[in-house]
């Protein structure tokens, strides 16, 4: 893409602004600068004037599959999961293209130590988590990592000086998940430098779209992955292609499952599961109402008392005809660091334009069917959100420290 091209294109968003500084840059700058502007998807933009969303459908309970069950049919679910498993045909997900500025940290969350007596990161605990089913099932299920173009190399090279945690390699895949474009108050792109749009990583659905961009898909689809078990980084204490998970949702033949905790509290600040116009959803705390949280089913206990913990079973081949149209784009307020009117760096201390996200936890509305699958929360939901407090390095220790993991 030439100059007066980029300005065509910019034009017709009236973001011409972004060539401000297009004269001052070197030949490559100026290169890297009409390259950027020509793969991005400035039409996101359009979403500005939606930014409270889409009106909700109906809500009504969906049922989980709740502990009694499971640990009573455990054995069968296992050995179906196993099966699975040593057919190829599951895979898992670690969603780590993330930023992790709640946690604050220069490196990629997964880089993170929360050892005390030896080196423990959290990459190395969920690889670690993940090797105990390889062991059990004598079958290294494929594992994709979703980086974004700020944290890729960090990730790579990490993993790689530390050889996978004992991770086979030839069973590692990395992906980056594509950017977003951020923008002020006024809808104006920003600048992250002269020669460079601001962006952010386009949020954790995006990860369908990015790994079939790089032939990802057809990948595991010729390997014959019909599950694939898409997880979030930060939560220590995860069960990743879990066989009793896997063998419960293969003999409930759903589109997909859901690792739900029980509701601590009413008013938990967790996504529940439920159905939304009878397809399966998820309602965010925000959007519960007083009469959801008070509402009780048959057997008297709380009806919408399931929280999601991002960790989900999809099947693969459902996905096909899923378009990132069909899923609610949320534009949210952050800090966005740019340049400001007289072109100087800027790192605000408060939120000063919008970032847009597509959501993983929306893709379940698109499918027909969702086995919401209980788990004990001390055992299995750990997050590294912030530092210290609620969902934090300090709580999670505290849980590693529980389940018997040495720190
Ligand atoms: P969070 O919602 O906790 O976001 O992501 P975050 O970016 O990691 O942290 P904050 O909000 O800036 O503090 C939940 C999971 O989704 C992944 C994260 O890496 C984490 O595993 N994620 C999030 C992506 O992979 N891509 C994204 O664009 C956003």
């Amino acid at each position: 893409m030439n100059k007066s091209e980029a300005m065509q294109k910019l034009a017709q968003y009236g973001q011409e602004h972004i060539l401000k500084y297009y004269d001052e840059l070197d030949s490559a700058g100026q290169e890297q600068l009409l390259r950027q502007i020509e793969e991005t998807d400035f039409s996101v933009l359009r979403f500005l004037g939606e930014k409270e969303g889409k009106p909700r459908g109906t809500f009504t309970p969906l049922a989980a599959m709740e502990l009694d069950e499971i640990t009573e049919r455990r054995e069968e679910f296992r050995q179906k999961g196993l099966s699975a498993i040593r057919e190829g045909k599951v895979a898992a997900l670690m969603l780590a293209g993330g930023m992790g500025t709640r946690l604050g940290s220069e490196n990629p969350k997964g880089m993170y130590d929360i050892g005390i007596t030896r080196h423990v990161y959290i990459f190395q605990r969920l690889i670690e988590n993940l090797l105990d089913v390889v062991h059990e099932s004598g079958y290294p299920v494929h594992l994709l990592i979703m980086t974004s173009e700020k944290n890729h190399d960090a990730t790579v090279n990490f993993l790689k000086e530390k050889q996978y945690f004992g991770y086979p390699e030839d069973r590692v895949h990395f992906f980056r998940q594509s950017m977003a474009p951020a923008c002020g108050y006024d809808g104006k792109i920003l600048l992250e430098g002269k020669g460079r749009i601001a962006t952010s990583p386009n949020g954790n659905a995006g990860w369908y779209a990015s790994m079939d961009r790089v032939g990802l898909v057809d990948f595991l689809e010729k390997e014959g992955v019909k599950w694939i078990n898409v997880f979030a980084v930060d939560n220590v204490l995860q069960r990743i292609a879990d066989p009793v998970y896997v063998g419960a949702c293969e003999t409930a033949d759903v589109s997909v499952g859901g690792k739900v905790v029980r509701k601590a509290a009413r008013d938990e600040k967790v996504g529940v599961i439920c159905l939304e116009d009878g397809r399966p959803s998820i309602v965010e705390y925000y959007d519960l109402s007083d009469e959801m949280m008070d509402a009780k089913d048959a057997k008297g206990n709380p009806a919408y008392n399931f929280g999601v913990i991002l960790n989900y079973l999809f099947q693969l081949p459902l996905l096909k005809n899923l378009t990132e149209d069909d899923l609610p784009m949320h534009v949210v307020e952050k800090k966005i660091p740019c340049l400001d009117e007289a072109g100087e760096e800027v790192h605000p201390s408060s939120p000063n334009g919008y970032k847009f996200e597509q959501l993983v936890l929306d893709m379940i509305h698109q499918l027909d069917t969702c086995l919401p699958f209980e788990v004990v929360r001390e055992h299995e939901f750990a997050p590294i959100k912030n530092p210290t407090g609620i969902d934090s390095v300090e709580s999670a220790r505290e849980l590693c420290k529980k389940n018997g993991i040495e720190l």
